[in-house]
Protein backbone atom coordinates (compact mmCIF):
# COMPACT_ATOMS: atom_id res chain seq x y z
CA UNK A 1 0.00 0.00 0.00
CA UNK A 2 1.51 3.28 -1.15
CA UNK A 3 2.41 5.68 1.91
CA UNK A 4 1.61 9.65 1.87
CA UNK A 5 4.75 11.68 4.54
CA UNK A 6 2.56 14.74 5.78
CA UNK A 7 4.76 17.12 6.14
CA UNK A 8 5.49 20.49 8.83
CA UNK A 9 6.11 23.69 6.59
CA UNK A 10 8.18 25.39 9.33
CA UNK A 11 10.44 22.07 10.09
CA UNK A 12 10.10 19.86 7.33
CA UNK A 13 9.39 16.96 9.45
CA UNK A 14 6.62 14.20 9.02
CA UNK A 15 3.70 15.48 11.10
CA UNK A 16 2.07 11.79 10.01
CA UNK A 17 2.29 8.87 7.55
CA UNK A 18 -0.74 7.50 6.03
CA UNK A 19 -1.75 5.30 3.39
CA UNK A 20 -3.10 6.66 0.38
CA UNK A 21 -6.71 4.97 -1.26
CA UNK A 22 -6.53 3.08 -3.98
CA UNK A 23 -8.48 3.19 -6.93
CA UNK A 24 -10.80 -0.09 -5.95
CA UNK A 25 -11.32 1.68 -2.52
CA UNK A 26 -11.94 4.60 -3.97
CA UNK A 27 -14.47 3.15 -6.19
CA UNK A 28 -16.15 0.80 -3.44
CA UNK A 29 -16.43 4.32 -0.97
CA UNK A 30 -18.50 5.98 -3.95
CA UNK A 31 -20.87 2.45 -4.26
CA UNK A 32 -21.25 2.83 -0.40
CA UNK A 33 -21.96 6.52 -0.55
CA UNK A 34 -24.65 5.66 -3.35
CA UNK A 35 -26.37 3.01 -0.71
CA UNK A 36 -26.19 5.53 1.91
CA UNK A 37 -27.75 8.77 0.09
CA UNK A 38 -31.06 6.17 -0.55
CA UNK A 39 -32.07 6.27 3.01
CA UNK A 40 -29.88 9.87 3.98
CA UNK A 41 -31.79 11.77 1.60
CA UNK A 42 -35.17 10.00 3.29
CA UNK A 43 -34.50 11.09 6.66
CA UNK A 44 -36.76 14.29 8.03
CA UNK A 45 -34.78 17.59 7.77
CA UNK A 46 -34.94 18.04 11.32
CA UNK A 47 -33.53 14.85 11.77
CA UNK A 48 -30.31 16.09 9.33
CA UNK A 49 -30.55 18.62 10.76
CA UNK A 50 -29.85 17.58 14.62
CA UNK A 51 -26.78 15.43 13.41
CA UNK A 52 -25.13 18.33 11.62
CA UNK A 53 -25.67 20.53 14.89
CA UNK A 54 -23.80 17.18 16.93
CA UNK A 55 -21.14 17.35 14.69
CA UNK A 56 -20.92 21.48 15.34
CA UNK A 57 -20.69 20.81 18.64
CA UNK A 58 -18.21 18.07 18.73
CA UNK A 59 -15.90 20.32 16.89
CA UNK A 60 -16.26 22.93 19.12
CA UNK A 61 -15.30 20.62 21.84
CA UNK A 62 -12.23 19.54 19.36
CA UNK A 63 -11.52 23.45 18.49
CA UNK A 64 -7.44 23.61 19.87
CA UNK A 65 -7.03 20.15 18.25
CA UNK A 66 -8.25 20.40 15.43
CA UNK A 67 -6.02 23.73 15.03
CA UNK A 68 -2.96 22.11 16.25
CA UNK A 69 -3.39 20.17 13.00
CA UNK A 70 -3.86 22.89 11.05
CA UNK A 71 -0.53 24.57 12.07
CA UNK A 72 1.30 21.49 11.98
CA UNK A 73 0.05 20.72 8.28
CA UNK A 74 -0.62 23.96 6.97
CA UNK A 75 1.84 26.11 8.81
CA UNK A 76 -0.31 29.11 9.34
CA UNK A 77 -0.29 30.98 13.32
CA UNK A 78 -2.23 28.77 16.19
CA UNK A 79 -4.24 31.48 16.72
CA UNK A 80 -5.29 32.18 13.13
CA UNK A 81 -5.57 28.16 12.83
CA UNK A 82 -8.08 28.29 15.91
CA UNK A 83 -9.77 31.45 13.47
CA UNK A 84 -9.95 28.73 11.11
CA UNK A 85 -12.06 26.02 13.18
CA UNK A 86 -14.65 28.53 14.01
CA UNK A 87 -14.90 29.70 10.68
CA UNK A 88 -15.49 26.33 9.36
CA UNK A 89 -17.78 25.22 12.38
CA UNK A 90 -19.82 28.42 11.13
CA UNK A 91 -20.70 26.68 7.54
CA UNK A 92 -21.40 23.98 9.79
CA UNK A 93 -23.86 25.68 12.02
CA UNK A 94 -25.39 27.78 9.38
CA UNK A 95 -26.22 24.94 7.06
CA UNK A 96 -27.47 22.95 9.75
CA UNK A 97 -30.06 25.27 10.29
CA UNK A 98 -30.63 25.79 6.62
CA UNK A 99 -31.46 21.89 6.31
CA UNK A 100 -35.10 23.10 8.05
CA UNK A 101 -34.95 25.88 5.58
CA UNK A 102 -35.10 24.53 1.85
CA UNK A 103 -38.24 25.12 0.56
CA UNK A 104 -40.45 24.89 -2.41
CA UNK A 105 -43.33 26.69 -4.09
CA UNK A 106 -46.60 26.89 -5.44
CA UNK A 107 -47.01 28.74 -8.94
CA UNK A 108 -49.98 30.17 -9.72
CA UNK A 109 -51.25 27.93 -13.08
CA UNK A 110 -52.57 29.60 -16.31
CA UNK A 111 -55.45 27.03 -16.61
CA UNK A 112 -58.57 26.60 -13.76
CA UNK A 113 -57.88 23.31 -12.59
CA UNK A 114 -54.48 23.06 -12.82
CA UNK A 115 -51.81 23.52 -10.33
CA UNK A 116 -48.18 23.78 -10.30
CA UNK A 117 -45.27 23.10 -7.32
CA UNK A 118 -42.22 22.62 -7.17
CA UNK A 119 -39.92 21.03 -5.02
CA UNK A 120 -35.42 20.59 -3.87
CA UNK A 121 -34.40 17.30 -4.11
CA UNK A 122 -30.94 16.58 -3.14
CA UNK A 123 -28.59 16.70 -6.67
CA UNK A 124 -27.29 12.99 -5.54
CA UNK A 125 -23.21 11.89 -4.59
CA UNK A 126 -20.80 14.65 -4.53
CA UNK A 127 -17.21 14.27 -5.00
CA UNK A 128 -15.69 17.19 -3.20
CA UNK A 129 -11.80 18.19 -4.19
CA UNK A 130 -10.11 20.67 -1.71
CA UNK A 131 -7.01 22.76 -1.40
CA UNK A 132 -4.48 22.91 1.14
CA UNK A 133 -4.99 26.74 2.14
CA UNK A 134 -7.89 26.12 4.09
CA UNK A 135 -8.25 22.24 5.75
CA UNK A 136 -11.19 22.51 7.88
CA UNK A 137 -12.85 25.55 5.97
CA UNK A 138 -12.93 24.96 3.00
CA UNK A 139 -14.18 21.22 3.22
CA UNK A 140 -16.56 22.39 5.60
CA UNK A 141 -18.37 24.90 3.50
CA UNK A 142 -18.84 21.90 0.84
CA UNK A 143 -19.31 18.76 3.34
CA UNK A 144 -22.30 20.82 5.29
CA UNK A 145 -24.84 22.20 3.02
CA UNK A 146 -24.51 19.09 1.11
CA UNK A 147 -25.29 17.22 3.75
CA UNK A 148 -28.01 19.36 4.91
CA UNK A 149 -29.51 18.77 1.39
CA UNK A 150 -29.86 15.18 1.59
CA UNK A 151 -26.48 14.63 -0.55
CA UNK A 152 -23.84 12.15 0.33
CA UNK A 153 -20.53 13.17 0.14
CA UNK A 154 -16.80 11.72 -0.64
CA UNK A 155 -14.40 14.42 -0.40
CA UNK A 156 -10.61 14.71 -1.21
CA UNK A 157 -8.69 16.94 0.44
CA UNK A 158 -5.37 18.55 -0.06
CA UNK A 159 -2.37 15.87 0.05
CA UNK A 160 -0.35 18.28 1.98
CA UNK A 161 -3.31 18.78 4.66
CA UNK A 162 -5.72 15.46 4.41
CA UNK A 163 -4.79 15.13 8.26
CA UNK A 164 -7.67 18.13 9.37
CA UNK A 165 -10.23 16.46 6.79
CA UNK A 166 -10.05 12.78 8.15
CA UNK A 167 -10.36 14.20 11.54
CA UNK A 168 -13.43 15.78 10.84
CA UNK A 169 -15.25 13.14 9.25
CA UNK A 170 -14.29 11.23 12.16
CA UNK A 171 -15.89 14.02 14.46
CA UNK A 172 -18.94 13.52 11.46
CA UNK A 173 -19.36 9.95 12.47
CA UNK A 174 -19.34 10.53 16.33
CA UNK A 175 -21.89 12.71 15.77
CA UNK A 176 -24.00 9.92 14.43
CA UNK A 177 -23.61 10.96 10.56
CA UNK A 178 -24.02 8.11 8.82
CA UNK A 179 -20.47 6.47 8.10
CA UNK A 180 -20.92 6.01 4.19
CA UNK A 181 -22.85 9.45 3.63
CA UNK A 182 -19.39 11.19 4.69
CA UNK A 183 -15.95 9.70 3.53
CA UNK A 184 -12.50 11.06 2.70
CA UNK A 185 -10.00 9.44 0.08
CA UNK A 186 -6.48 9.96 -0.18
CA UNK A 187 -5.67 10.35 -3.61
CA UNK A 188 -3.44 12.56 -5.77
CA UNK A 189 -5.54 15.72 -7.60
CA UNK A 190 -5.22 14.02 -11.04
CA UNK A 191 -6.53 10.33 -9.84
CA UNK A 192 -9.65 11.93 -7.88
CA UNK A 193 -10.30 13.88 -10.70
CA UNK A 194 -10.15 11.22 -13.14
CA UNK A 195 -11.85 9.10 -10.80
CA UNK A 196 -14.80 11.46 -9.60
CA UNK A 197 -15.46 12.89 -12.82
CA UNK A 198 -15.66 9.39 -14.56
CA UNK A 199 -17.92 7.52 -12.06
CA UNK A 200 -21.29 7.35 -13.26
CA UNK A 201 -22.29 7.69 -9.71
CA UNK A 202 -21.31 10.95 -8.33
CA UNK A 203 -23.58 13.59 -9.80
CA UNK A 204 -21.76 16.52 -8.81
CA UNK A 205 -18.51 18.16 -8.45
CA UNK A 206 -17.34 20.79 -6.14
CA UNK A 207 -13.64 21.72 -6.21
CA UNK A 208 -11.78 25.02 -4.84
CA UNK A 209 -8.51 25.29 -6.15
CA UNK A 210 -6.63 26.81 -9.48
CA UNK A 211 -8.53 27.82 -12.46
CA UNK A 212 -6.18 25.55 -14.67
CA UNK A 213 -7.55 22.36 -12.63
CA UNK A 214 -10.46 23.76 -12.22
CA UNK A 215 -10.66 24.22 -16.45
CA UNK A 216 -9.65 20.59 -16.80
CA UNK A 217 -12.07 19.39 -13.81
CA UNK A 218 -15.18 21.11 -16.14
CA UNK A 219 -14.37 19.72 -19.02
CA UNK A 220 -14.10 16.17 -17.76
CA UNK A 221 -17.00 16.80 -16.31
CA UNK A 222 -18.87 17.48 -19.06
CA UNK A 223 -18.97 14.02 -21.15
CA UNK A 224 -21.42 13.17 -18.28
CA UNK A 225 -22.77 16.70 -17.67
CA UNK A 226 -21.80 16.91 -14.52
CA UNK A 227 -23.76 19.45 -12.09
CA UNK A 228 -20.43 21.47 -10.45
CA UNK A 229 -19.18 24.29 -8.33
CA UNK A 230 -15.94 25.87 -9.08
CA UNK A 231 -14.33 28.19 -6.38
CA UNK A 232 -11.04 28.99 -8.40
CA UNK A 233 -8.26 31.73 -8.45
CA UNK A 234 -8.44 35.18 -7.92
CA UNK A 235 -6.42 38.52 -8.62
CA UNK A 236 -7.83 40.63 -6.15
CA UNK A 237 -7.32 44.85 -6.19
CA UNK A 238 -7.44 47.29 -3.59
CA UNK A 239 -8.57 50.83 -3.77
CA UNK A 240 -7.53 53.27 -1.51
CA UNK A 241 -9.43 56.36 -2.89
CA UNK A 242 -8.46 59.81 -1.92
CA UNK A 243 -10.86 60.46 0.87
CA UNK A 244 -10.00 57.06 2.63
CA UNK A 245 -9.66 56.79 6.06
CA UNK A 246 -5.72 55.45 5.68
CA UNK A 247 -5.15 53.86 8.88
CA UNK A 248 -8.05 51.68 8.63
CA UNK A 249 -7.41 51.53 4.87
CA UNK A 250 -3.64 50.14 5.74
CA UNK A 251 -4.85 47.67 8.84
CA UNK A 252 -7.58 46.11 6.46
CA UNK A 253 -4.92 45.73 3.45
CA UNK A 254 -2.96 43.77 5.92
CA UNK A 255 -5.83 41.60 7.18
CA UNK A 256 -6.80 40.65 3.10
CA UNK A 257 -2.72 40.94 1.91
CA UNK A 258 -1.11 38.33 4.96
CA UNK A 259 -4.31 36.59 5.91
CA UNK A 260 -2.41 32.63 6.07
CA UNK A 261 0.83 34.43 4.42
CA UNK A 262 -0.90 35.87 1.49
CA UNK A 263 -1.83 31.88 0.61
CA UNK A 264 -6.04 32.89 0.01
CA UNK A 265 -7.58 33.14 -3.08
CA UNK A 266 -9.58 36.57 -2.19
CA UNK A 267 -5.78 37.89 -1.18
CA UNK A 268 -5.04 41.49 -2.07
CA UNK A 269 -2.73 41.25 -5.14
CA UNK A 270 -2.79 44.81 -6.94
CA UNK A 271 -3.24 47.71 -4.71
CA UNK A 272 -3.90 50.59 -6.32
CA UNK A 273 -3.81 54.07 -4.48
CA UNK A 274 -4.50 57.50 -5.11
CA UNK A 275 -1.39 59.78 -5.98
CA UNK A 276 -2.26 62.48 -2.81
CA UNK A 277 -2.46 59.28 0.19
CA UNK A 278 0.00 57.02 -1.86
CA UNK A 279 3.17 58.13 0.53
CA UNK A 280 0.83 57.90 3.55
CA UNK A 281 -0.04 54.51 2.98
CA UNK A 282 2.45 53.59 2.24
CA UNK A 283 4.98 54.78 5.16
CA UNK A 284 2.06 53.09 7.47
CA UNK A 285 1.75 49.61 5.95
CA UNK A 286 5.61 49.34 5.40
CA UNK A 287 6.08 50.05 9.28
CA UNK A 288 3.17 47.64 10.08
CA UNK A 289 4.52 45.24 7.48
CA UNK A 290 7.86 45.67 9.19
CA UNK A 291 6.74 44.62 12.75
CA UNK A 292 4.90 41.35 11.46
CA UNK A 293 6.21 38.72 12.98
CA UNK A 294 7.48 35.69 11.40
CA UNK A 295 8.24 32.16 12.94
CA UNK A 296 6.78 28.41 13.37
CA UNK A 297 3.07 28.85 14.14
CA UNK A 298 2.86 27.00 16.62
CA UNK A 299 4.61 29.50 18.90
CA UNK A 300 2.23 31.97 20.42
CA UNK A 301 3.67 35.18 19.29
CA UNK A 302 3.83 34.45 15.63
CA UNK A 303 2.12 36.47 13.48
CA UNK A 304 2.99 35.12 9.91
CA UNK A 305 4.12 31.23 9.17
CA UNK A 306 6.16 29.81 6.41
CA UNK A 307 4.97 28.90 3.03
CA UNK A 308 3.34 25.83 2.19
CA UNK A 309 6.73 24.58 0.50
CA UNK A 310 9.68 25.84 -1.84
CA UNK A 311 7.85 25.95 -5.05
CA UNK A 312 5.57 28.99 -3.28
CA UNK A 313 8.99 30.83 -1.86
CA UNK A 314 10.68 30.21 -5.88
CA UNK A 315 6.98 31.51 -7.26
CA UNK A 316 6.76 34.76 -5.02
CA UNK A 317 10.99 35.63 -5.20
CA UNK A 318 10.43 35.10 -8.79
CA UNK A 319 7.68 38.18 -8.71
CA UNK A 320 9.91 40.03 -6.56
CA UNK A 321 12.98 40.13 -9.03
CA UNK A 322 10.87 40.44 -11.83
CA UNK A 323 8.87 43.74 -9.53
CA UNK A 324 12.76 45.17 -9.39
CA UNK A 325 13.64 44.69 -12.81
CA UNK A 326 10.97 46.55 -13.74
CA UNK A 327 11.62 49.47 -11.11
CA UNK A 328 10.15 48.49 -7.83
CA UNK A 329 11.51 49.32 -5.16
CA UNK A 330 11.60 47.12 -2.06
CA UNK A 331 11.47 47.87 1.80
CA UNK A 332 13.66 45.05 2.29
CA UNK A 333 16.13 43.32 -0.10
CA UNK A 334 15.90 40.36 -1.30
CA UNK A 335 18.28 38.70 0.99
CA UNK A 336 16.85 40.47 4.24
CA UNK A 337 13.35 38.48 3.37
CA UNK A 338 14.75 34.89 2.90
CA UNK A 339 14.57 33.67 6.06
CA UNK A 340 15.25 29.88 5.28
CA UNK A 341 13.39 27.05 4.93
CA UNK A 342 9.76 27.85 3.38
CA UNK A 343 9.94 30.96 5.51
CA UNK A 344 9.90 35.23 4.10
CA UNK A 345 9.56 38.32 5.63
CA UNK A 346 6.43 40.24 4.07
CA UNK A 347 7.46 42.55 1.92
CA UNK A 348 5.89 45.82 0.29
CA UNK A 349 6.78 46.79 -3.29
CA UNK A 350 6.53 50.41 -4.42
CA UNK A 351 6.05 51.93 -7.79
CA UNK A 352 4.46 49.15 -8.96
CA UNK A 353 3.25 48.76 -12.68
CA UNK A 354 1.48 46.83 -15.25
CA UNK A 355 4.56 45.71 -16.78
CA UNK A 356 5.42 43.19 -13.19
CA UNK A 357 4.05 39.83 -13.26
CA UNK A 358 2.67 40.99 -9.91
CA UNK A 359 0.36 42.61 -10.98
CA UNK A 360 -1.17 39.81 -13.43
CA UNK A 361 -0.34 36.69 -11.79
CA UNK A 362 -2.14 35.42 -8.65
CA UNK A 363 0.91 35.68 -6.19
CA UNK A 364 -0.08 33.40 -3.18
CA UNK A 365 2.56 34.35 -1.03
CA UNK A 366 3.56 37.63 1.41
CA UNK A 367 3.86 40.63 -1.46
CA UNK A 368 2.15 43.54 -1.19
CA UNK A 369 2.73 46.21 -4.45
CA UNK A 370 1.21 49.21 -4.61
CA UNK A 371 1.04 50.99 -7.43
CA UNK A 372 -0.34 54.71 -7.70
CA UNK A 373 -3.43 56.51 -9.79
CA UNK A 374 -4.73 59.71 -10.54
CA UNK A 375 -8.63 58.83 -12.11
CA UNK A 376 -10.60 56.47 -10.29
CA UNK A 377 -12.29 55.38 -13.50
CA UNK A 378 -9.43 54.44 -15.65
CA UNK A 379 -8.24 52.10 -12.32
CA UNK A 380 -11.31 50.90 -12.27
CA UNK A 381 -11.16 49.75 -15.81
CA UNK A 382 -7.63 48.18 -14.95
CA UNK A 383 -8.94 46.59 -11.75
CA UNK A 384 -11.76 44.80 -13.93
CA UNK A 385 -9.08 44.13 -16.79
CA UNK A 386 -8.16 40.88 -15.85
CA UNK A 387 -9.72 37.45 -16.44
CA UNK A 388 -10.18 36.79 -12.63
CA UNK A 389 -12.97 38.03 -10.84
CA UNK A 390 -12.96 36.40 -7.30
CA UNK A 391 -12.69 39.42 -4.75
CA UNK A 392 -11.76 43.31 -4.64
CA UNK A 393 -11.75 45.91 -1.96
CA UNK A 394 -11.53 49.50 -1.79
CA UNK A 395 -11.81 52.30 0.68
CA UNK A 396 -13.21 55.69 0.69
CA UNK A 397 -15.69 57.33 2.96
CA UNK A 398 -17.97 58.51 0.44
CA UNK A 399 -21.13 56.77 -0.05
CA UNK A 400 -21.43 58.01 -4.02
CA UNK A 401 -18.16 57.14 -4.80
CA UNK A 402 -18.22 53.81 -2.91
CA UNK A 403 -21.83 52.72 -4.74
CA UNK A 404 -20.16 53.89 -7.60
CA UNK A 405 -17.21 51.05 -7.60
CA UNK A 406 -19.10 48.77 -6.06
CA UNK A 407 -21.54 48.75 -8.97
CA UNK A 408 -19.05 48.60 -11.76
CA UNK A 409 -16.19 45.93 -10.28
CA UNK A 410 -16.82 42.79 -12.35
CA UNK A 411 -15.73 40.58 -9.00
CA UNK A 412 -18.20 38.31 -6.77
CA UNK A 413 -16.94 39.00 -3.09
CA UNK A 414 -16.45 43.08 -2.84
CA UNK A 415 -14.93 44.33 0.89
CA UNK A 416 -15.83 47.99 0.91
CA UNK A 417 -13.60 49.55 3.98
CA UNK A 418 -13.59 46.20 4.96
CA UNK A 419 -10.37 43.04 4.61
CA UNK A 420 -12.51 40.67 5.74
CA UNK A 421 -15.74 40.03 3.95
CA UNK A 422 -16.22 36.49 4.23
CA UNK A 423 -18.71 34.47 6.10
CA UNK A 424 -21.05 31.64 6.56
CA UNK A 425 -23.72 33.90 5.91
CA UNK A 426 -22.45 35.55 2.85
CA UNK A 427 -22.10 33.94 -0.78
CA UNK A 428 -19.25 33.42 -1.78
CA UNK A 429 -17.80 33.31 -5.29
CA UNK A 430 -16.45 34.36 -8.06
CA UNK A 431 -17.22 35.97 -11.71
CA UNK A 432 -15.05 35.01 -15.15
CA UNK A 433 -12.45 32.39 -14.69
CA UNK A 434 -12.50 32.26 -10.81
CA UNK A 435 -15.17 30.01 -11.46
CA UNK A 436 -19.39 29.39 -10.94
CA UNK A 437 -21.80 28.70 -7.94
CA UNK A 438 -21.74 30.11 -4.36
CA UNK A 439 -20.74 28.55 -1.15
CA UNK A 440 -22.17 30.51 1.65
CA UNK A 441 -25.40 32.00 2.54
CA UNK A 442 -29.15 30.94 1.23
CA UNK A 443 -27.11 30.45 -1.92
CA UNK A 444 -24.44 28.03 -1.02
CA UNK A 445 -27.10 25.23 -0.79
CA UNK A 446 -29.04 25.05 -4.06
CA UNK A 447 -25.87 23.81 -6.26
CA UNK A 448 -26.90 20.54 -3.61
CA UNK A 449 -30.51 20.58 -4.68
CA UNK A 450 -32.01 19.87 -8.08
CA UNK A 451 -35.88 21.54 -8.42
CA UNK A 452 -38.36 19.66 -10.15
CA UNK A 453 -42.00 20.61 -10.40
CA UNK A 454 -45.17 18.82 -10.74
CA UNK A 455 -48.10 19.69 -12.70
CA UNK A 456 -51.21 18.86 -11.64
CA UNK A 457 -54.31 18.93 -14.04
CA UNK A 458 -57.89 17.82 -13.49
CA UNK A 459 -58.48 19.28 -9.98
C1 LIG B 1 -10.03 30.90 -0.32
O1 LIG B 1 -8.83 31.10 -0.31
O2 LIG B 1 -10.60 30.56 -1.33
C2 LIG B 1 -10.90 31.04 0.90
C3 LIG B 1 -10.92 32.34 1.52
C4 LIG B 1 -12.10 32.57 2.42
O3 LIG B 1 -13.00 31.75 2.55
O4 LIG B 1 -12.14 33.64 3.02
Amino acid sequence: MKELKVYNPATNEVVKTIQYTSEEEANQQINKAQVAFESWRERDAHDRSALLLKWYQLIEEHKEELAELITLENGKPYKEALGEVAYANSYIQWYQEEAKRIYGKTIPANQKGKKIITDPFPVGIVGAITPWNFPAAMIARKMAPALAAGCTIVCKPALETPLTTIRMVELAHEAGIPEDAIQYVVLSGRDAGRIFTESPIIQKITFTGSTPVGKQLIKSSADSVKNVTMELGGLAPVIVHKDADIELAVNQTIATKFRNSGQTCISANRIFVHKDIEQDYTALLTEKVNALNVGNGIEKDTDMGPLINQQAVEKVIDQIEDAVEHGGELSLSIEQLKLGGNFLKPVVIRHANLEMKVMHEETFGPIAAVMTYDDLDEILKVANDTEYGLAAYFFTNDYRTGFDIYKKLDYGVIGWNDGAPSAAHAPFGGYKESGYGREGGIEGIEPYLETKYLSIGNM
